[in-house]
């Protein structure tokens, strides 16, 4: 199947008595946190009841840094799904500064790692753990590029002197463009792009090089963050930018170049953690994910390109197949709760307490040919 749609695809939005439906390929979250325990028990299905696999951050306490540690955390997460879901989560290595090349290849090629994540050390959320200095893992990357193992990579310095709107567009000078340079085969998914300057720099790039875009990022610019009193549950890093890296995500997100991909960075916090004196930085996106991604695609004129962004141009990225099945979305407009109860707290969704002009219908039993 191509990457442009066919028109059998463009038949699948329909229009019946002034309600748009749409039906898509059954999509995937090429990057979401999940968490572990009574929180993992109690949001794991808002991403599996829309996504049939999903690319699982390993930024956990302590973080998944073996293949151990990651088939455990696997079986917990289907351990947390509700009976009967089919849901498939891809496994990701935590690359610290000591992280064996052996570990990582094994990991690989037992099919229990997808990829490696690249935390920068310090730059978020359990990060600590993260790398000092890319030259510290120069053998696992070569290790990586020799094996076709993709590197996913948060990307922003963490100086306390580069301003934290610049820190990405920093990252792409000082350390992506190196390792591109040093490690030309290797595949890298330059995660949650925020800025123009990462659109540029992945569509200036070899096609080993793809992104992620997030619902929020296509959605939110950074004056959302200070609208009438400060937003801690807009707070996600890398933090919201300009109004004119939005614009530049949402036509990179809609236009159909393959090297663009979903990718919710959806990340739950309870809601004492997010309205604190040091609130955490996430979005839990996951309630409203492919809603929002319709929103978007439609306000853009793009809805024809919604189901390659969604469902087909992780998976050709990754060399892993197109799911079957479909999920059905409707133009009727709902309201999104204020708070969702979780494990023994409560979350605040994305966009809580608006109208969201898209809902998620669910999946069809028919599949896609
Ligand atoms: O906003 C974020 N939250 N960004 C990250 O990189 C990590 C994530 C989390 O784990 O909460
Ligand atoms: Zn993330």
């Amino acid at each position: 199947m191509s990457n442009s749609p066919s028109s059998s695809e463009v038949d699948r939005i329909s229009d019946a008595q002034g309600t748009k439906r749409l039906l898509i390929r059954q999509p995937d979250d090429w990057h979401v946190h999940l968490r572990d325990g009574a929180m993992l028990a109690s949001t794991v299905d808002y991403t599996a009841r829309q996504f049939a696999r999903a690319i699982v951050m390993p930024n956990l306490a302590p973080p998944v840094t073996t293949v151990e540690q990651a088939v455990a955390y696997r079986e917990r997460i289907a351990a947390a799904l509700p009976s009967g879901r089919k849901f498939t989560p891809l496994m990701t290595a935590y690359l610290t500064d000591g992280i064996e090349p052996a570990e990582v290849e094994r990991g690989f090629s037992e099919k229990v790692f997808t990829a490696c994540k690249l935390y920068p050390a310090h730059a978020t959320t359990n990060s600590a753990f993260g790398v000092t200095d890319v030259k510290k893992i120069h053998a696992v990357l070569e290790t990586m590029e020799r094996i076709g193992m993709p590197l996913l990579v948060h990307g922003e310095v963490t100086h306390r002197h580069i301003d934290i709107f610049d820190r990405e567009a920093v990252f792409i000078e000082q350390v992506l463009s190196k390792v591109v340079a040093d490690f030309p085969a290797l595949k890298i998914v330059f995660e949650h792009i925020t800025t123009a300057d990462a659109v540029q720099f992945v569509e200036a790039s070899s096609p080993n090089i793809g992104a992620t875009i997030t619902p929020h990022h296509l959605m939110i610019n950074r004056n959302a963050l200070f609208e009438g009193g400060i937003r801690p549950h807009l707070y996600c890093l890398p933090v919201a930018k300009r109004e004119v890296h939005r614009l530049a995500l949402r036509k990179a997100a809609t236009s159909g170049n393959p090297r663009f991909f979903l990718g919710t960075d959806s990340a739950p916090h309870a809601v004492s953690d997010k309205e604190s004196a040091c609130g955490c930085a996430g979005i839990f996106n996951a309630p409203v994910a492919l809603e929002c991604y319709a929103t978007v695609f439609d306000e853009e004129g793009a809805l024809d390109k919604l189901e390659a962004f969604a469902s087909e141009n992780g998976p050709n990225f990754y060399g892993l197949p197109l799911n079957g099945g479909t999920v059905a979305l409707e133009r009727t407009a709902w309201r999104v709760e204020d708070q969702l109860a979780a494990a023994d707290t409560a979350i605040v969704p994305f966009l809580a307490g608006s109208t969201v002009p898209w809902t998620f219908l669910g999946r069809e039993t028919a599949s896609v040919t």
